[in-house]
């Protein structure tokens, strides 16, 4: 298949381009788009051929249920069969934006795309090349990461490019993502509010709207649990580069240390990377170092996180140390992401 590519400029948006693409939705195709967070590989959610294809395309296991992105409030009502008050009060808040909303499905959206759950994952992204595509198609998009499956999610369209090039029908590209990490998923159908994947929107600013939540117990950063994740997405091993990737955790010093006398080790025998801040970077000599950004934001850190992951991959690197990042807000968000890269394979050196 030949993927048709168009870039948009989000400011001006060509409508006719919007047409097209709305159609390929329409009529059962794949369109990857860009959000806030990540880019998405969307499709009709409504129609199971169409989730099928999503599956096929990033070759995912299909008990892994599909997020349906969504324009409109009212479009909450089409997809859930019922809106809890809290769900009312977190939309108002925070969308459109990076939080994902797991509510009681209706009958009428198809297993295919819920993985056979009784309940669906919903989110209206804050993006709007995603809200007029979602406006052009007339129906909820089904949307996973555009990545192949066990890749980092992609930040921009040439990562889409990268892995979906020929197996989907268009891509969308609309510059870098803002974010970098996949939206906070948010469980609202039992009763306690669970965090099932922490992402860029906080346990304490949905406290702070809904008054309790707490974390699935299985996705606690460092922590390995013998519970399977609540996400079915959350027990792969996701975002793993081909180097094997260790996470040092401790006072800056002898984290550098440590990193530094590893590298030392192991040159010549190996080729050896190091994930480091724009602060630190400068201390190491290996075979690739990156700059992920300043230890004082976490938002860079959040934003470059998946590229740097990629980078690595295309170095043909064997070995990859990265320094942990303790940020207050999202720290949790990238730890989640970077220790599932490694496999949990995580160091305290102090
Ligand atoms: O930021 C995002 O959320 C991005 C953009 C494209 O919107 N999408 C995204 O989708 O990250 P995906 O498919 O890569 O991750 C969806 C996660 C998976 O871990 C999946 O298991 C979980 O959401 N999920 C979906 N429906 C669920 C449900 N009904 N119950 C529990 N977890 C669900
Ligand atoms: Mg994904």
């Amino acid at each position: 298949m030949k993927t048709i590519y168009h870039r948009l400029n989000e400011k001006q948006i060509d409508p006719k381009v919007m047409q097209e693409a709305g159609e390929v939705i329409r009529r059962g195709g794949l369109v990857a788009f860009p959000t806030e967070t990540v880019y998405g590989l969307g499709g009709d959610a409504m129609n199971p051929q169409a989730s099928s294809r999503i599956y096929a395309a990033k070759g995912r296991p299909s008990d892994n249920p599909l997020i349906v992105h969504i324009a409109d409030l009212q479009d909450l009502e089409q997809i859930a069969a019922s809106v809890p008050q809290d769900a009312y009060a977190l939309a108002e808040r925070f969308w459109p934006g990076p939080l994902t909303m797991i509510l009681a499905k209706k009958d009428s959206v198809p297993r295919e795309t819920t993985g056979g759950l009784s309940t669906v994952a919903i989110r209206m992204p804050d993006h709007p090349i995603a809200l007029e595509l979602i406006r052009a198609a007339k129906t909820g998009i089904a949307a996973p990461s555009a990545n192949l499956s066990g890749r980092p999610s992609p930040t921009s369209a040439e990562h889409v490019r990268e892995d979906l090039d020929g197996r989907i029908d268009m891509i969308l590209d609309g510059g870098p993502s803002k974010i970098g990490l996949e939206s906070t998923i948010v469980d609202l159908s039992t009763n306690l509010p669970m965090i099932l994947r922490p992402g860029y929107i906080s346990i304490d600013a949905i406290r702070e709207v809904i008054g309790r939540a707490e974390y699935d117990p299985a996705i606690q950063s460092g922590v390995k649990s013998e519970e399977a994740p609540k996400a079915p997405g959350m027990k792969y091993k996701h975002y793993a580069p081909k180097g094997e990737l260790t996470v040092v955790s401790g006072k800056q010093e002898e984290v550098t240390s440590y990193i530094r006398e590893q590298i030392q080790k192991q040159s010549g025998r190996m080729r050896t990377g190091v994930i480091a801040t724009q602060e630190t970077c400068g201390m190491y000599e290996a075979d690739l170092v990156l700059n992920v950004g300043s230890g004082e934001d976490e938002e860079e850190i959040a934003r470059h996180l998946y590229s740097v992951l990629r980078a690595f991959d295309e170095a043909q690197i064997d070995r990859i140390y990265s320094e942990a990042f303790h940020g207050e807000r999202i720290g949790q968000a990238i730890m989640n992401r970077l220790i599932k890269a490694a496999g949990h394979h995580i160091i305290e050196v102090s």
